[in-house]
């Protein structure tokens, strides 16, 4: 049924034994009633009135979802807030100004506090700035900096004046900040001197220089100095220095402007299944309820936790998991720089110990590297602190998952597995920690509220047991408005498939195929377009395919993913060149070159496979999904409508002498 098993790949579809929550866990948990599934069954939509209540309100709203606009769904459209307001104002009066807010970790050790009344400085000086610039609401702020505090006290500053901010991962190439900019016609950039990678002083802005010469539109620049001495800049025409910028406002306080609750928050750039990214639009009354929400319904978080989402804020996971959910409820974040075993091994486990974190929220792909570095290093610290543990990102199989609970839970912590995407804004499928029983393999039911079906290719719901494409029924207030390049893409892209316009029956597709089970415990399987999820990343084959063929000696190339043991999936290359079979070192270096200038080093290739020419139908379609399994070592099916079947033989060949 599925036109792909993911990334080829046969995915964990067996899920351990289930595992109830602690009692200890569930006596405290922000939602342990397991009548909130029927309560928000009978009262929706009006149920989603507990997420807007999490909020601080200017202006009260009263309806609560507005459908008209199909699938451009309003909620909470006559309301009006401010997030920068929600996320740091109202914790100063409800009177825990020295309460820590952000918690950073740097790479070398540096640490620094920030408490919500630091914050509010910060922010209020930096908005201020901003304005001076000529930043004006509505104007969109491109943010290109890595995991330093700047990086959220901006995001807060620009929600402040009312300008989305469109933050784009510190590791993309200047290449991909400038499609970014290009396609949000932003002429605001905030970005740093460099940040320290793998040891070594890294040039960001020399990355955001090259982007900038790119642009047509005049762009002013605000850089934070991170490196000092270590790398000495010069700020040109249009070029400010933050922490001076901070100087010429400090004490400066600019009043929250209140945004209806439909304006634009952010823009958040993800790959699809065509080269071209996507600008998906999140809003701030119902991306901020919907965060602040499963933060606490989901995650369990408290204002008195110390809560740590190890993500990277340049991604939606960050976004909603380190910045706006865990601020608007008034805790404390933590914010790591760097990488997990870098000055060792035990860099996570030394942070959760030292700062007693409660919370704590990864990726699988982290998990799989800390089983294979082994339990010594977890083993050393005290994780008792721990209450609760998260994985997204990607499938999770069990055997990961029951050494997570074991070793770094210590079989006292549940463990939510929380299916969600950029296009969601915040999680929709996960089991609620302090009700339901986990499945290791599966992520969970739908969140209250939330109506998740997984359907065969006419829409009907599958029998369980069975897998089919995951859908979700109803709309929800984190869910993307639209695309930056307007309505008619978000529709194609989402809507189209499974929905009925005539009936105004609309279905949100995820473009990721899944197994249900008998209690609605979903499992994912994989995307059925031309995405990777490479360590929890998300990547367009498409794209670094066409980042291939712009080398000069290409012909032809086709991107898959290959099965890996601690990434999930590999990025595998098939090439041809030119001049036929042809391994030609300067080539595949030009294409390593080309790749990490189009996209960034995560789009690298683990293995670039030089070969005659690619399998074809008869229609002249590369065909992927043979290379997929070609690459997996899976079985491979009828050749036999190949126009050129010999090839795959000759191809399985090359591999097999590597
Ligand atoms: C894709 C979305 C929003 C989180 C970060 C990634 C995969 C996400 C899970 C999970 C299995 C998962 C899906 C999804 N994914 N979480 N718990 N189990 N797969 O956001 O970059 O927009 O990627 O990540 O394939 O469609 P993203």
């Amino acid at each position: 049924m599925v036109d792909r098993n993911g990334c080829g790949h046969d995915r964990p579809v067996l899920t351990g034994s289930p595992r109830s929550p602690p009692p200890s866990f569930v006596e405290q948990a922000n939602v342990s009633d397991p009548g909130i599934y029927d309560e928000f069954e009978e009262n929706w939509p009006e149920c989603w009135e507990r997420a807007a209540d999490l909020l601080s309100w200017r202006k009260p709203y009263e309806t609560v979802l507005d459908d008209e606009n199909a699938p451009s769904y309003q909620w909470f459209p006559d309301g009006t807030l401010n997030a920068a307001e929600n996320c740091v104002d109202r914790h100063l009066e409800s009177g825990r100004k020295t309460h820590t807010a952000i918690r950073w970790e740097g790479k070398h050790g540096e640490r620094k506090t920030y408490t919500y009344r630091d914050l509010y400085v910060a922010i209020n000086e930096f908005a201020a700035a901003l304005r001076d610039l000529g930043v004006e609401e509505d104007d969109v702020v491109t943010i290109y900096l890595p995991m330093i505090p700047e990086l959220p006290i901006a995001m807060l500053s620009c929600a402040r004046i009312g300008a989305p901010h469109n933050v784009v991962f510190a590791g993309l190439s200047a290449d991909a900040l400038a499609t970014r900019m290009d396609a949000a016609d932003s002429e605001f950039l905030v970005t740093c001197d460099g940040y320290y990678r793998r040891g070594d002083a890294f040039n960001q802005k020399s990355k955001a220089d090259n982007a900038r010469l790119k642009l047509e539109q005049d762009v002013s620049t605000v850089v934070v100095d991170r490196l000092g001495d270590d790398l000495p800049h010069v700020l040109g025409d249009d070029e400010y220095d933050y922490h001076e910028l901070r100087e010429t406002f400090a004490g400066e306080t600019i009043d929250p402007v209140p945004r209806e609750a439909e304006d634009m928050l952010f823009l958040m750039y993800t790959s699809g299944t065509t080269g071209e990214p996507k600008g998906v639009v999140h809003t701030t009354g119902g991306y901020l309820s919907h965060a602040a929400w499963t933060s606490h319904a989901v995650l369990d978080v408290k204002p008195e936790d110390t809560y740590w989402c190890a993500a990277d804020i340049g991604w939606i996971t960050g976004h909603t998991y380190i910045v706006y959910g865990p601020l608007a409820l008034g805790t404390t974040t933590v914010m790591y720089e760097g990488t997990p075993d870098y000055p060792d091994r035990d860099r996570l486990w030394e942070i959760v110990d030292r700062n007693a974190v409660d919370i704590f929220y990864t990726a699988p792909t982290a998990i799989r590297a800390f089983m294979k570095w082994g339990s010594e290093y977890p083993a050393g610290h005290d994780l008792s602190s721990l209450r609760l543990l998260g994985t997204v990102g990607e499938p999770i199989s069990p055997r990961p998952w029951n050494w997570y609970y074991e070793h770094i839970g210590n079989e006292e912590c549940p463990i939510v597995d929380t299916w969600w995407q950029t296009e969601t804004g915040a999680v929709t499928v996960s089991t609620l920690p302090g009700v339901s029983e986990m499945k290791p393999g599966a992520a969970g039911p739908g969140l209250p509220g939330m109506d998740v079906r997984v359907v065969d290719s006419t829409g009907t719901e599958v029998d369980s047991g069975d897998s089919g494409y995951l859908t979700i029924a109803r709309p929800w207030p984190g869910m993307a408005r639209t695309l930056y390049d307007g309505d008619k893409r978000f529709q194609a892209e989402y809507w189209d498939r499974f929905s009925d316009p005539d009936t105004d029956d609309w279905r949100y597709f995820s473009g990721d195929t899944a197994r249900i089970d008998e209690d609605g415990y979903i499992t994912v399987l994989g995307r059925i377009d031309d995405v990777i999820n490479v360590s929890g990343r998300r990547l367009s084959t498409t794209e670094i395919e066409s980042a291939i063929t712009g080398v000069a000696g290409v012909a032809e190339a086709a991107v898959v993913g290959r099965s890996s043991e601690t990434n999930g999936t590999d990025v595998y290359a098939y090439v041809s060149t030119e001049g036929g079979y042809d391994d030609d070192a300067a080539v595949r270096e030009a294409i390593i070159d080309s790749i990490e200038t189009a996209i960034g080093p995560i789009a690298r290739p683990t293995e670039i496979l030089f070969t005659p020419e690619l399998p074809k139908t008869r229609s002249g379609k590369i065909m992927r999904r043979l290379l997929e399994d070609v690459a997996n070592g899976h079985e491979l099916g009828d050749t036999s409508a190949l126009r050129n079947p010999e090839i795959v033989g000759e191809i399985q060949a090359e591999i097999g002498e590597e």
